[in-house]
């Protein structure tokens, strides 16, 4: 996806050190954390019901959901519990002192399809 484009979203120094910030960047919420050395993006998304994850404490790459504390990993956006569940990870560049995320579009949500009825 080398085509979609980097995006400035904040200054160094607008992003606490341990915490994120969620921003609004291609239609989509993207959490970026910063760890105190790098900066890290991820969908903001809470996959369990909703919750955003910018506003999540971090430790040691991993943020907590604020609602029921389902944690991800910044990495590789893997779920702790199970690592089979991830969230979107987004590149992110710092171009002077403005930090930028390249964000990629969601993939299309995949409905299951039901049994066709019997006669
Ligand atoms: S909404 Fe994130 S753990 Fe429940």
């Amino acid at each position: 996806m080398n085509d979609v484009p980097f995006t400035p979203v904040a200054r160094v120094g607008e992003i606490p050190v341990g915490a994120g910030r969620t921003y609004e960047v291609a239609g989509r919420l993207v959490a970026v954390f910063f760890d105190g050395e790098n900066y890290s993006a991820i969908d903001d998304l809470c996959p369990h019901m909703g919750a955003s994850l910018g506003s999540g404490p971090l430790c040691d790459g991993v943020v907590t959901c604020p609602w029921h504390a389902w944690r991800f990993r910044l990495s590789d956006g893997a779920w702790c519990d199970n690592p089979k569940l991830r969230v979107d990870v987004f590149e992110v560049r710092l171009v002077g002192d403005v930090i930028e995320v390249r964000v990629t579009p969601a993939a299309p949500v995949e409905l299951p399809t039901s049994p066709a009825p019997q006669s």
